[in-house]
């Protein structure tokens, strides 16, 4: 609690203090007078992870794909990672990650401390370095204290050089806590319209001195050839972000996530090789090739979309 709070829950900030100390006769030393400086206290380490939320405004473009696949590649570079759900009542982290059946406790239980950090985090079946904290099923987004969750993500800051924080759609509560620890966020959108305005609300509403990458996903080269679909160019002249990666529309997503095994693994993908070369520009390796090598799209949906979105 700061100085400020509880000062005014006692009533002080009701007194002007130059007031006070006009009329207030001087207090007489009984004793005495305290040391100023306290004895030193053992003070915990200062958190070297980074904390990213990953979100979009709208459900369904990508996030939890995201976040387990950038999780899996950092993991698989030798980074200490941990994955944390934060779709309080719909999660599916667990799923995409393959690790359901080892799932015995949630964030909830551990802000609620029905159990410790370490019985909740599930240590991944593939990589060491990889950790999942689930979200629970059965409450709601409302039940998670933002405080707590800071606390919690600064922890895990601690024990971790990345906590990726897989936000729920929308702008309620739910985003607001996924957010509340971060330091940093990735965007994920798809060439649609609606995803585009969402995520520039979104953007919006992080702090302003945030500078959060872009990834669009579900690209579809023909479509965009053919002028049926925004290209990438056309997404990111409205949000106007860094550029984290392109991933194209791809079935082994859908199969990866039946099988619980992220693609980011499978060295024969392409899908497996963007997700990768995003992990390698987070970790501040040297930049890798162009990320939208087959976006296909030389534009023309601009005007458009900007006379939808009244522009920025
Ligand atoms: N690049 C992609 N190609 C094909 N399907 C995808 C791709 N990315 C995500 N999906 C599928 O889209 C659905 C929604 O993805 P998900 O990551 O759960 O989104 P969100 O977390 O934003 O709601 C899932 O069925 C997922 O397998
Ligand atoms: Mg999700």
């Amino acid at each position: 609690m700061t100085t400020m709070m509880r000062a005014f829950e006692t009533g002080a900030a009701a007194v002007p203090s130059t007031l006070a100390t006009a009329t207030a006769p001087a207090p007489v030393p009984s004793v005495v007078a305290e040391p100023l400086t306290q004895p030193a206290q053992p003070e915990a380490a200062p958190p070297q992870g980074r904390a990213i939320v990953i979100t979009s405004g709208k459900g369904g473009v990508g996030k939890t794909t995201t976040t387990a696949n950038l999780g899996t590649a950092l993991a698989a570079r030798g980074a200490r990672v941990v994955l944390v759900d934060a779709d309080v009542g719909l999660r599916n982290l667990d799923i995409v990650l393959g690790l359901e059946s080892r799932v015995r406790f949630h964030l909830l239980d551990v802000l609620e401390e029905k159990a410790t950090l370490d019985e909740a985090l599930v240590r991944d079946k593939r990589s060491e370095s990889l950790s999942l904290l689930a979200a629970a099923q059965t409450r709601e987004k409302e039940d998670v204290v933002t405080a707590q969750m800071t606390a919690l993500i600064l922890e895990l800051r601690r024990r971790f050089d990345y906590v990726l924080i897989d936000c729920p759609a929308g702008i309620e509560k739910g985003f607001k806590n996924a957010v509340a620890g971060a330091q940093h966020a990735i965007i994920v959108c798809t060439p649609e319209v609606s995803a585009v305005r969402d995520a520039d609300r979104v953007v919006g509403l992080l702090p302003n001195d945030w500078r959060p990458e872009l990834i669009v996903n579900r690209v579809r080269p023909q479509l965009v050839k053919k002028g049926k679909m925004l290209s990438v160019d056309d997404v990111n002249d409205i949000l106007r972000l860094p550029l984290l990666g392109v991933i194209a529309e791809e079935p082994g997503v859908i199969v990866a996530t039946n099988k619980g095994e992220p693609l980011a693994l499978d060295a024969t993908s392409e899908t497996g090789a963007a997700y990768r070369a995003m992990a390698a520009k987070l970790a501040g390796d040297a930049a890798p090739p162009d990320p939208r090598p087959h976006d296909g799209g030389a534009g023309g949906w601009f005007a458009k979309l900007g006379a939808m979105l009244g522009g920025r």
